[in-house]
């Protein structure tokens, strides 16, 4: 039989992210196992939610390391240890070295809480309300050196309602995030997803464009 396409999981907090690759690869409909859960926080929720579901779990606290680049080594060694196939961020709150991001080129993706290239950064959902958007969303990209600014792979959109608050559309958006992201890591777990030199290609065609992909 082949062999089951492995994902690490990197998070900072609540890990309600990575409880909806759990719930996916428990129900089948995502291809892969969870290798491992590791965090830079030892009292992240989501080790909880790991420790639940039976699957291995990590600490690698920065502020036991003098650098960034020191940090980043010890949890690059840390991953492959455990021979991922991908590398998921999942609220994973640190911005990676240069030489962390190119170890895991194209295996490394991300989910941000705005439909990139707006609102990058923090406090996404205060910023598109204040902004007057009409939509909102979230960006599944692969990872580079630039902060969230890899080559987007899908979005999910939804409504700013006129009485939202940022908790009302951050809620509305994770729930979108939550669908969108597994279905994502199961294209590249059956190699419908690649990261090309041209870009990222799903079935063999520029990835936003192909399908629709645009929820
Ligand atoms: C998610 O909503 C994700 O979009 C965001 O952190 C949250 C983590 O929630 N990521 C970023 O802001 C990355 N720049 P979770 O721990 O419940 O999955």
């Amino acid at each position: 039989m082949a062999q089951p396409f492995r994902l690490v999981v990197l998070i900072s907090g609540s890990g309600s992210n990575l409880q909806a690759f759990i719930d996916r690869v428990a129900d089948g409909s995502l291809p892969a196992t969870i290798a491992a859960v590791i965090s830079n926080k030892a009292d992240a929720f989501g080790l909880e939610r790991a420790r639940r579901a039976g699957i291995p779990v990590d600490v690698v606290s920065h502020r036991e390391y003098a650098s960034r680049e020191d940090f980043d080594r010890a949890l690059a060694a840390r991953i492959d240890a455990h021979r991922p196939d991908l590398v998921v961020l999942a609220g994973f709150m640190r911005i990676l070295t240069p030489a962390f991001v190119h170890h895991y080129a194209g295996r490394l993706i991300n989910i941000h809480p705005s439909l990139l290239p707006k609102f990058t950064g923090m406090d996404t959902h205060a910023r598109a309300i204040a902004a007057g958007e009409k939509e909102h969303g979230c960006s599944v990209h692969f990872v580079t050196e630039e902060l969230d600014g890899g080559p987007v792979v899908a979005q999910a959109r939804v409504p700013v309602l006129p009485d939202d608050t940022p908790d009302s559309l951050r809620e509305r958006v994770q729930r979108a995030e939550h669908r969108l992201y597994p279905e994502v890591a199961g294209w590249l777990a059956t190699g419908r997803l690649v990261l090309t030199a041209d870009g990222p290609r799903l079935d063999g065609r520029p990835a936003l464009a192909a399908h629709d992909n645009v929820h």
